[in-house]
């Protein structure tokens, strides 16, 4: 069965084997005292702004009608009693307070708050008056302060989660005194609490029944118990995000068979009982040592997540043997070694990240790329050229960026049918041309060939992508010729960066087609002309909130354009700056330095969002504008190199 669902499937369980008991003689009625217990609740929680919304999400729980029938209550089926619970995402707002009736519920097993607005209130050491609670969930529901030790007089839970509450903080001997005496938990939840406090050895004492254990951003500190690792019921362990928790991955042991693998020369037998595990995240903690082979023991792992610890040694050989393993990261660690080309050999291994650190030809990867969606290899020192990109790949994402591949890009990088991001840069000896088959990636979103040593034209086959491409950087290359048109007839481009290169020629005016630019970088090339006029209409269309593109003059409605980032400088432009420059609502950071611009700085409206104007190294004259001054967020104004007039006063140089 799978795990991920596995839990709110028991809690449901729980929460409805009563209402779904096949022999219910008559109706049942719930008990006065206890409606009325919820319409107090439901009334303490009415008073806030959302209140309108509250009770529409209560609506049901109305003054004498059954509560029993009432959405989100269960009763029992024999004595009415109200015995489950479940408010989750209602919009609750308010403080939780001890008055609360919520108290009297004694015969509760199910209480689901989450996602709720306690207002940064306690957790009322009154829950421990609920003594028959097996299911407590409060996870994002705005409480704080400390968790009361009263929470574990709750000795029946076997659900308990208290995670992703800002503020909340577990003290030591709270904590002790939880995994002393609640033994029949099987879930436990305290991400984002804070546990700095916490000694970890006492995690030794939790349940043995203990299947899921959750501490992500719990700011753990020292040695985290190797136990645990052995539980033979624990399916998730997911610790991740807690810097200054060190350990290291145990010799794993326990199998119902005999295992014997032959991992780099030496034989490993197991025996004893198979782990259950399925889902093992250790990443940004601080871990070290090896990773053990017998880690192949784990047969069951789909997701291990190892990365950004300290892990060092050679890589894993024996994950080749997790038959199961889905997702695998290893990134950032101080793993070196060769990857072995049988990794690609099972079939349910879909997410390779392995970012740093890893050595060797990447041929063999590729071979077995066929396998992969997504694969993660930046960042290593993996040579050699990409030659063999297999037909009909299931790749969809791949990252080879800052490795030592050389030669150039094959043109059977059209194989990758299914592609949706190339990542290539920074490969200082991959050379050639851009491929044009690389236009038959049909569902490319993101181009990145930035820093090689890419020569010839950039592809005019590139606007066929019409609809999907929406980032191309080729940036620090070789490459010349002009800037194809039919770049921007992409429609969905919205970023482009296209410096350095030696491209020449105008900047084309269909550029002003792109609705959806945000960063145009085609600075250091060799462009000249001037600043495409056109770039007006973009300033000029606007949407009227119904979306519905209509002429400008009318207030309160979006200026169309959303370009933020625009670097034009260190090219031969000339002409004038176009004023309309300045109406880019969005515009934040104009880059025009070094080029051949003359004429006047027009007056820039109050309105600008502008931030950096650099304008230096042109042939501008006339005065400068006072406007300029007045520009509520402007940080850096280079003006400097020009024939511009005129004083610029102490006052404005603080302002
Ligand atoms: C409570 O109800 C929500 C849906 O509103 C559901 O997702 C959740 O699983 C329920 N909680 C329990 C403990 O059954
Ligand atoms: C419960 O306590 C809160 C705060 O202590 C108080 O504001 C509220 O009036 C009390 N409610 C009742 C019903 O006593
Ligand atoms: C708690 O559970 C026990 C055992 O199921 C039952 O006998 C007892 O009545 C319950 N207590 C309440 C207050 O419902
Ligand atoms: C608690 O509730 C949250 C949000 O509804 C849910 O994601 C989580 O799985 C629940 N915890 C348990 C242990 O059921
Ligand atoms: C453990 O639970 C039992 C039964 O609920 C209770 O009597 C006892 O005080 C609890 N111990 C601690 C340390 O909370
Ligand atoms: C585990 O609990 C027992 C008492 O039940 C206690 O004596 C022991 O010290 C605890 N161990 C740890 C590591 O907290
Ligand atoms: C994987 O397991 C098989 C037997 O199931 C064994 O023959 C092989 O040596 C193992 N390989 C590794 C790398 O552990
Ligand atoms: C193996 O599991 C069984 C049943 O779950 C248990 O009784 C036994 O003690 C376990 N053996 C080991 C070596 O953990
Ligand atoms: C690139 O090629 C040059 C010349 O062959 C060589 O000296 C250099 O080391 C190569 N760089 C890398 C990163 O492989
Ligand atoms: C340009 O690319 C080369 C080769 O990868 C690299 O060494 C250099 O640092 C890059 N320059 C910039 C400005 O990024
Ligand atoms: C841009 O697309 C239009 C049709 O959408 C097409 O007619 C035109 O030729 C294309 N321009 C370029 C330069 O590819
Ligand atoms: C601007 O440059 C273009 C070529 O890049 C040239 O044809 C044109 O005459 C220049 N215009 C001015 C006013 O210098």
């Amino acid at each position: 069965m799978e795990f991920t669902w596995l839990s709110p499937f028991i809690c449901l369980l729980l929460y409805f084997q009563a209402i779904c008991s096949p022999s219910l003689p008559f109706p049942i009625l719930c008990p006065h005292d206890q409606g009325l217990a919820l319409l107090q609740i439901k009334k303490s929680f009415s008073t806030s702004t959302s209140a309108s919304f509250v009770h529409h999400e209560l609506e049901s729980w109305k003054e004498g009608t059954d509560c029993c029938s009432w959405n989100g209550v269960e009763c029992d089926t024999e004595t009415g009693h109200v015995i489950g619970l479940n408010v989750s995402g209602r919009m609750l707002h308010g403080a939780l307070n001890s008055n609360s009736t919520l108290f009297s519920l004694t015969h509760l097993q199910t209480l689901d708050l989450s996602n709720n607005d306690f207002s940064g209130s306690h957790i009322p050491s009154l829950f421990s008056h609920l003594l028959n609670l097996t299911c407590l969930n409060l996870s994002s529901s705005n409480v704080a302060g400390q968790v009361p030790s009263e929470i574990s007089l709750l000795s029946k839970l076997v659900f308990l989660d208290l995670s992703f509450n800002e503020n909340l903080v577990l003290e030591t001997t709270s904590f002790t005194k939880v995994v002393q005496n609640l033994t029949k938990l099987r879930e436990l939840s305290l991400s984002t609490v804070d546990m700095a406090s916490v000694a970890l050895h006492s995690l030794m004492n939790l349940s043995s029944s203990l299947s899921s254990l959750r501490l992500v951003s719990c700011a753990l500190q020292g040695k985290f118990p190797d136990e645990i690792f052995h539980r033979s019921n624990l399916q998730l362990l997911d610790i991740e995000d807690n810097k200054d928790l060190t350990g290291s991955l145990p010799r794993f042991n326990g199998s119902s068979r005999l295992c014997s693998c032959n991992v780099m020369g030496s034989n490993f037998a197991f025996l004893g009982n198979l782990t259950q595990l399925t889902r093992l995240d250790l990443s940004g903690n601080n871990f070290n040592g090896q990773i053990p082979p017998s880690l192949g023991i784990l047969e069951h792992l789909d997701f291990l997540d190892l990365s950004n610890n300290n892990f060092s040694g050679l890589f894993p050989f024996v994950v080749c043997n997790l038959t199961k393993l889905q997702f695998l990261s290893l990134s950032n660690n101080k793993i070196t070694g060769i990857i072995p080309s049988q990794v690609g050999n099972f079939s349910s291994l879909n997410q390779l990240y392995l970012f740093e650190n890893f050595q060797g030809s990447i041929t063999a990867i590729l071979v077995f790329s066929a396998f992969f969606e997504n694969i993660f290899l930046g960042n290593n020192l993996f040579s050699g050229h990409l030659s063999q990109f297999q037909y009909n790949s299931s790749l969809k994402y791949i990252d080879l960026s800052s490795n030592l591949l050389d030669g150039p890009i094959p043109s059977s990088i059209a194989n990758l049918v299914n592609l949706d991001s190339l990542i290539l840069a920074s490969n200082e000896n991959l050379t050639g041309e851009i491929p044009f088959s690389i236009c038959k990636l049909k569902y490319l979103r993101i181009l990145d060939l930035s820093n090689n040593r890419l020569s010839g034209f950039i592809p005019r086959c590139l606007g066929n992508f019409s609809k999907s491409l929406e980032i191309i950087v080729l940036g620090n290359n070789t490459l010349e010729g002009p800037i194809p048109s039919s770049i921007f007839n992409l429609t969905n481009l919205f970023i482009v960066v296209l410096s350095p290169n030696k491209l020449i020629g105008d900047i084309p005016a269909s550029i002003c087609l792109l609705k959806l630019l945000e960063v145009v970088d085609l600075s250091n090339n060799n462009l000249g002309g001037s600043i495409p006029r056109c770039l007006e209409n973009l300033s000029n269309i606007v949407l009227t909130p119904d979306n519905q593109v209509m002429s400008s003059a009318i207030g309160q409605v979006r200026v169309l354009s959303s370009i933020i980032f625009l670097d034009l400088s260190n090219n031969w432009l000339n002409g004038t700056i176009p004023s309309f420059l300045f109406n880019l609502s969005s515009l934040l950071y104009l880059y025009l330095g070094n080029n051949l611009l003359t004429g006047h700085i027009s007056r820039l409206p109050s309105r600008s969002v502008m931030e950096v104007i650099d304008f230096s190294n042109n042939m501008l004259d006339g005065p400068i504008p006072i406007s300029l001054f007045h520009l509520p967020s402007l940080r850096y104004l280079f003006l400097q190199n020009n024939s511009l007039t005129g004083r610029i006063s102490q006052f404005q140089c603080h302002n």
